[in-house]
């Protein structure tokens, strides 16, 4: 008998932004019927949700849409979409159905909760749907979501950038902020926290702006109400813009009981000569004074970044000024990254285009450093005991795994399912960044 059951497979590029946006297309297409497969092979529709930040986030989604030809040939009635960053770029949309006319539906950032009739649209017609919108659409808030990161969940709380770093493709394939009202955000949230989901990570480009298109309300306020929340859950959010971090942001923080201690604060540079061709609007000095005052109300607080090294004019001086800054900070960790070029931003018409050579070995520098960090900070670990929230388990180690407040991965062995439990891990091990250890 045939099967009649339809599956899909989602492939997602990119940040949490993009993976949660995954997660609505999926809610889309189980709302339709399909469900989800292991493979691409036993599906009968293939998603790529894609990014185009840097030029070998392209690359990848590129190679792997083109690997598809061969199969698509032989299940004819596989359909192969494509949307997300990639596809909103001026002309980017044309360029793909010319490289790969195989694609059945291309569609774009703005009109991604349109899925279900675009997907209609070409079940109905049979004809390639190509649907690129100009402009940011009004917040749709009734969205299915087909959830994937349990304990974990996200929650968006605005959309776009307003900031145009230079650099940066966001706020061209994105469109300007616009905030959710809190009243939305807070049922969606007491609603996961009633389903059982123990952490929600609010997402945003630059969650510290949230509100200020709506006026009556802030970020600070709006974690304290979520904080407020009755239920045994921990809140994290991401990103944030040192620019626009408030000392009442911060304390906040520091007297919310669901919050966790830990904070993601991208730096980019540590040179301000750097950081003004970046139109950062902060300065080293300004940084590193947040950086104080989160101390000084958290003092254990955990701090992550960004790093861009080989923005152009970065001058050996612009590089170890940000070595230097990491050296002092001491972040928890560091996500590094070789400046990339793209299409219409104002740096890629800037003079001083760095040599490749030189931006790798720059980066290598920073990531021994930030190892070397990491290590240090492992060690002092050794012999405590930390709470853990428990979030998966890995088949090759056979052990779960789950992150302690400051987001420390810790490993521990456990005869029963504790995805989803906080427990107490006593630390025995304490290898690069991740720990281990034994329940307590
Ligand atoms: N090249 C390299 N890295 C970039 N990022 C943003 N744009 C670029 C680019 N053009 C990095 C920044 C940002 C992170 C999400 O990606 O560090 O914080
Ligand atoms: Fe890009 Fe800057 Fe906006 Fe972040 S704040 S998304 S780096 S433009």
């Amino acid at each position: 008998m045939e099967n009649l059951t339809k599956y899909f497979y989602i492939v997602t590029y990119g940040c949490q932004m993009n993976v949660h946006e995954s997660e609505k297309l999926a809610g889309i297409l189980n709302e339709q019927g399909y469900l989800p497969c292991e493979n691409e092979k036993q599906a009968d529709i293939i998603v790529f949700n894609t990014c185009c930040i840097r030029e070998n986030a392209e690359d990848r989604a590129e190679g792997n849409i083109g690997a598809l030809k061969k199969l698509k040939k032989q299940k004819k009635d596989l359909i192969i979409a494509v949307c997300g960053c990639m596809t909103q770029q001026k002309g980017y949309a044309e360029q793909l159905h010319k490289k790969f006319p195989f694609i059945d539906i291309i569609f774009g950032t703005h009109n991604l909760e349109d899925f279900k009739s675009l997907l209609q649209q070409k079940l109905s017609s049979k004809k390639k749907v190509i649907s690129i919108l100009e402009k940011e659409t009004e917040i749709k808030e009734n969205t299915p979501k087909f959830r994937t990161s349990f304990p974990n969940a996200w929650v968006n709380i605005m959309y776009g950038c307003n900031n145009f770093c230079t650099y940066c493709i966001v706020p061209y394939v994105r469109g300007r902020e616009r905030s959710r009202k809190p009243e939305n955000i807070i049922n969606e949230c007491k609603a996961l926290i009633n389903e059982g989901y123990k952490e929600i990570t609010l997402l945003g480009q630059n969650v510290n702006s949230y509100g200020k298109d709506l006026g009556n309300t802030n970020f600070a306020s709006l974690i304290t109400e979520i904080s407020n929340l009755d239920g045994d859950f921990r809140l994290r959010f991401m990103t944030n813009h040192p620019k626009d971090l408030t000392e009442d942001l911060i304390i906040s923080l520091a007297n919310s009981k669901k919050c966790c201690k830990s904070i993601h604060l991208p730096i980019q540079s540590g040179s301000n000569h750097i950081l003004k061709l970046m139109n950062r609007r902060y300065t080293r000095e300004d940084y590193l004074e947040e950086i104080k005052i989160l101390r000084k109300y958290i003092p254990d607080i955990a701090i992550t970044t960004d790093i861009m090294v080989g923005f152009p004019q970065e001058t050996d001086e612009d590089f170890l000024d940000t070595f230097n800054l990491v050296k002092e900070v001491k972040y928890s960790g560091a996500f590094t990254f070789v400046y990339s070029k793209r299409k219409g931003t104002p740096a890629a018409t800037m003079e001083g285009q760095m040599d490749e050579e030189i931006s790798k070995e720059r980066i290598m520098k920073l990531i021994d450093l930030q190892n070397s960090i990491n290590r240090e900070q492992s060690l002092s670990y050794n012999g405590k005991i930390i709470e853990i929230l428990c979030e998966g388990y890995d088949d090759k180690k056979g052990k779960y795994l789950g992150r302690d407040t400051y987001g420390r991965m810790a490993y521990f062995s456990s005869n029963i399912n504790l995805i989803g439990k906080f427990v107490n891990v006593l630390i025995t091990e304490t290898g690069g960044i991740s720990l281990s250890g034994e329940i307590v």
